[in-house]
């Protein structure tokens, strides 16, 4: 293999398991902007910055009468079929047509040359 489908792959590996910490990672200040009537609460009444973080929730106390700590948003994910054409890895085998190759929930573009024409998406996370 060469450098650049190990690199690719470990990029994708990396993000494939930063998406399973999600549940642990501590929430983005993305994921915690919130309009406050949109909160709901996580923690229990009271409780302090520092706890509500320590439990993986948002800290926010400028608006009175709405809960202060409160549940992050779902990280919105994307699927998108990368632009760049060498560092595509490869979801199909030489000669493959797009059906089969959108059946197998992969990318197909059938060009350029010498490289793969049915290949893996990649998982981005979407901006606030
Ligand atoms: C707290 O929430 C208010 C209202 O949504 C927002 O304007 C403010 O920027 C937030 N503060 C921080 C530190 O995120």
């Amino acid at each position: 293999m060469d450098l650049k489908v190990v690199c690719a792959l470990a990029i994708t590996l990396l993000i494939a398991l930063s998406t399973l910490a999600e549940g642990i990672a501590p929430p983005t200040k993305c994921q915690c902007k919130l309009v406050p009537r949109e909160r709901t609460n996580c923690g229990y009444p009271g409780i302090s910055a520092v706890e509500c973080k320590k439990i993986g929730c948002c800290f926010n106390a400028s608006v009175p009468g709405v809960p202060w700590c409160y549940n992050p948003r779902a990280k919105k994910v994307k699927k998108v079929c990368p632009n760049e054409p060498y560092t595509r890895i490869n979801c199909g085998h030489p000669g493959i047509k797009a059906r089969e190759c959108q059946k197998k929930g992969c990318c197909f573009r059938a060009h350029p040359a010498g490289v793969p024409w049915c290949f893996y998406h990649r998982v981005m996370e979407e901006a606030c």
